[in-house]
């Protein structure tokens, strides 16, 4: 949560840390800040809001804009409400220090009571405040440099950070640092700028050279010499790999979408056509994943399959649980990684855990991944964002190449994964046996039409739409699915519940008799999942039962259903697929309409309330 933008060099810092910061507002967007060096005085503007409330301070004195060096912060509250104080850059005491801090220091308060000791007060109630005012009291006690300075209140700190400082004293460098949160220092021609931010976006357009810290390194960025690297605690300097980045400007902007959401929906043909790429070898009959294969031995070995993630990314993990026991025949169980990394679970060397996430920062999968390979598990990793935290803690894995999600509701990171997990699937239950070679071809056949079949369905979106704007002003939705389809009710209902705050819950169709049904009335719609060959009959009884209680039903079926037709008050056709493959269709009706409910009750689709793209606070 939050993102850091920084800039040190010989262009105006100002355009490139705001742009920074908003495209890194998917983190966090409840304040934000900035802090501007114009070669005499720090100047740091900060606001409750948007960076685009931000600007508009910055307008009206535009003095405030001006100098070659520039850090800012669009934050995601942790500790202090969000307002002007509590936003970032904080200064220190004396004036001298500033900071943008992304993270949480979990013993500030002891450390605040032995400031407060020596004099210090503070003005907000933040966790940061209170680490620029260590730094400031290190460096004075111990009479030396900001990096040293740093390195030592770091030392001292329990918690998470990426934090960037800036001194005035030494107005020729910046500090970075990281424990849980990312940073990454893009370096210009010869070393005459540098830039820093939460990830590489800020800098797309001005270099393609970037440094990724690791946890516990911190990094001396000084204009006109390499970036030093050292370790913060046993101080030994690190040799730092400079990576090309493989992101491209056209990837993070909207394209002219109304929406990154729309348009993240729209990219999900190609997103899972770049998700089968090198993977799916149709004449060959056969998948290729060398994670898998490298791993054979150990994945059909296994006692068991233990898939962690959060959010979407947990009910793509209960897609894979559905795909991987049906083809494979291996057990599986899903867990939040929240719950598994503190209910001292039962884990061996011989259980193989599979940990989902798109950004690959977040922190309870995460700690959950470092639980697992403590206990001796072998760890795989389904990452979107290439070179993240969890696909560099996991011992192998595959990327979903989805390419870069920015708004904050997940869309083509969900599909892709469920690609990855069928690839997964098919791939195990190849190599032990559990499915026949008819079996596996014909899957393989089916799954290259899924992205076709995509674009067909998203032709269906004003039809999806008059269906939004029946059921707009619902205040509670109830979505139901089985088997496959029932982690797609879960994901449908968190889509609509996370955009549009209408109250939504998912639920296995046949669980709706053990207590939903009480809900049901002329005033509720149901969105319910009855594809031709997923328990067809049950959930057209199930259908039959919300009828009987005047309940409306939006109902998604194969092409060419009759019997549905005939009961539900819409119906939403996907093409024919096998039911294992129907999760990657089923989908899409749900994004579009939780879309197009936000849309039309005037929310923020790409930016909700509450939320960030990346949780890395527990
Ligand atoms: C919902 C959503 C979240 C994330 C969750 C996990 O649309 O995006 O529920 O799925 O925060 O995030 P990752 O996948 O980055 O670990």
């Amino acid at each position: 949560m939050c993102g850091i933008s920084a800039y040190i060099g010989h262009r105006e810092a100002y355009p490139i840390v705001i742009n920074g910061l908003k495209r890194l507002e998917y983190r966090g967007y409840d304040s934000s800040g900035i802090m501007m060096y114009d070669g005499n005085k720090m100047i740091i503007s900060k606001t409750k809001g948007k960076v685009s409330d931000l600007e508009l301070i910055t307008d009206e004195d535009e003095v405030r804009k001006v100098g070659n060096i520039g850090m800012g912060h669009t934050r995601w509250a942790t500790h202090g409400v969000p307002n002007d104080v509590n936003s970032h850059p904080h200064y220190s005491q004396s004036g001298n220090l500033a900071i943008v801090h992304n993270g949480i220091i979990e013993n500030y308060d002891t450390i605040k009571k032995e400031l407060i000791a020596r004099g210090y007060s503070f003005k907000s109630d933040t966790d940061t405040e209170v680490l620029i005012n260590l730094i400031e009291e290190v460096k004075k006690t111990e009479g030396c440099k900001l990096g040293k300075a740093v390195q030592l209140a770091l030392t001292n700190v329990v918690g998470a950070y990426a934090i960037t400082v800036f001194d005035k004293e030494k107005p020729d460098e910046i500090v970075v640092a990281r424990l849980g949160s990312p940073i990454a220092i893009g370096v210009g021609v010869e070393n005459k700028e540098f830039f820093v931010a939460s990830d590489a976006s800020p800098f797309l357009e001005y270099t393609q050279n970037v440094i990724y810290l690791e946890d516990e390194e911190m990094a001396i960025i000084k204009l006109g010499r390499t970036v030093k690297v050292r370790r913060i605690h046993d101080d030994a300097l690190v040799d730092p790999i400079i990576q090309k980045l493989q992101m491209s400007l056209d990837q993070i902007e909207k394209g002219g979408y109304e929406h990154f959401m729309l348009k993240e929906i729209n990219e999900q043909p190609k997103a899972i056509t770049d998700t089968f790429r090198g993977r799916m070898l149709l004449e060959e009959n056969m998948i290729k994943m060398s994670s898998i294969e490298d791993n054979l031995d150990k994945f059909l070995n296994a006692n068991r399959i233990i898939i962690i993630a959060c959010g979407t990314s947990w009910h793509a993990g209960l897609v894979g649980e559905y795909l991987i026991e049906d083809m494979a025949r291996i057990p599986v169980e899903v867990e939040y990684a929240s719950e598994f990394r503190y209910r001292n679970p039962i884990i061996t060397d011989k259980d193989i855990v599979i940990a989902i996430s798109q950004s690959g920062e977040t922190a309870d999968t995460l700690a959950a991944i470092k639980l697992a390979k403590s206990k001796g598990a072998f760890v795989y990793g389904i990452c979107n964002v290439v070179g993240s935290s969890i696909a560099r803690e996991t011992h192998t894995g595959a990327y979903t190449h989805a390419g870069p999600e920015i708004g904050v509701a997940s869309t083509k990171a969900f599909t892709t994964q469920i690609t990855v997990l069928t690839l997964i699937a098919l791939k195990l239950g190849q190599a032990n046996g559990s499915l026949p070679d008819y079996t596996f071809k014909k899957y393989i056949q089916k799954m290259q039409l899924i992205p076709r079949q995509i674009e067909q369905l998203l032709q269906i979106d004003e039809h999806v739409k008059s269906i939004a704007d029946v059921y707009k002003n619902a205040t509670n939705c109830l979505y139901l699915g089985r088997g496959f389809n029932f982690p797609v009710a879960l994901e449908g209902a968190l889509k609509l519940k996370e955009i549009s705050y209408i109250h939504a819950e998912g639920y296995p169709a046949a669980e709706m008799k053990h207590g939903p049904i009480a809900l049901i009335d002329e005033n509720m719609p149901i969105f319910v999942i009855a594809t031709n060959k997923g328990h067809y009959e049950k959930v057209v009884s199930n259908i039959q039962e919300i009828k009987s209680r005047a309940g409306k039903i939006i109902a998604i079926v194969t092409e060419g259903d009759t019997q549905v037709r005939e009961i539900a008050d819409h119906v939403i056709e996907i093409p024919e697929t096998e039911e294992a493959l129907t999760p990657l269709l089923t989908t899409i009706p749900f994004q579009l309409l939780s879309y197009h409910i936000a849309v039309m009750l005037g929310k923020n689709v790409d930016q909700p309330r509450n939320l960030a793209k990346s949780v890395t606070v527990e």
